[in-house]
């Protein structure tokens, strides 16, 4: 089937089953591969009461991955998208609330105040119009404390932490940076594994960053390690979902 009465077909079966936005989602979901039949098998292990929300999560988070652009219908895409919805249907939608990520920054560095060594400068480089994100504030800020807690060890007493925010295309970004020791290419490429740890018995337990991936997961977005010339950057994007940061015709603008 053409692209367009894809759209056209995704469109009418949103708006047949009370998805508002049924004229962004139908072409963006049209891009990624989906069709009626998808959308048949989303309702089914999603059901009604998550549909909306599921799909309209889905397609930002395709949006923001990029995934928009690399359009076919491969089975394994449908069945990653199903498997997406059914994960966001699962999750604690009651403790979901549009979350200020350097607020939360704030509130780790906070807590963690008593483990910065004198000999550690913390620089915050927090960008003004960072959006609020639909997210677990609390287990964002169990994500800034991995990220912190692994800085403030490779740093060993001296350095400099950098804790950054910003926005790009639908998403934002976290970056906590250090001037610490360091990772070789080996530890990189093994940092983020279970039980996977540098430190000695009792020091590490090679857990943070499994669970930090896990959590930044659960949000639909991605984590990476960034080296740059004398700084360490774990680099975290997490997707904004939400009418204030998606492209939506303007609604109710009138004159
Ligand atoms: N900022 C960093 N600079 C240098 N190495 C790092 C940094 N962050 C993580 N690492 C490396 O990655 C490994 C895994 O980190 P992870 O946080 O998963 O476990 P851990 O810090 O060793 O133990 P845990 O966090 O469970 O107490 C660390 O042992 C360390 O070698
Ligand atoms: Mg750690």
């Amino acid at each position: 089937m053409a692209l367009a009465d894809r759209e056209d077909a995704l469109s009418d079966w949103l708006a047949g089953h009370g998805v508002a936005q049924d004229w962004v989602l139908g072409p963006e979901l049209a891009a990624a591969g989906a069709d009626v039949d998808w959308c048949e098998r989303v309702a089914a292990v999603a059901g009604e009461a998550a549909l909306a929300a599921g799909l309209e999560w889905v397609a930002s988070t395709l949006e923001t991955t990029g995934l928009l652009a690399e359009v076919k219908d491969s089975t394994r895409r449908i069945s990653d998208l199903v498997a997406a919805v059914r994960s966001y249907s699962q999750l604690d939608r009651a403790s979901m609330q549009r979350t200020d990520v350097a607020e939360g920054l704030e509130s780790t560095l906070m807590t963690l105040a008593h483990r910065v060594p004198a000999g550690v400068t913390v620089v915050r480089e927090y960008a003004a119009d960072v959006p609020r994100i639909q997210a677990l504030a609390g287990e964002l800020n169990q994500l800034w404390t991995h990220l912190v807690d692994n800085a403030l060890d490779a740093m060993d007493g001296a350095g400099t932490l950098r804790v950054r925010t910003g926005w790009e295309r639908s998403a934002v970004v976290v970056e906590v940076g250090d001037t610490g020791a360091g990772m070789t290419e080996e530890v990189r490429a093994h940092a983020f594994d279970p039980f996977f740890t540098t430190k000695g018995v009792g020091e590490g337990t090679g857990l943070g960053l499994d669970i930090s991936r896990r959590i930044v997961e659960r949000h639909g977005g991605d984590i990476g390690i960034d080296p740059r010339p004398r700084e360490t950057v774990l680099r975290v994007r997490l997707p904004s979902v939400g009418p204030a940061a998606r492209a939506r015709p303007a609604a109710g603008t009138a004159g």
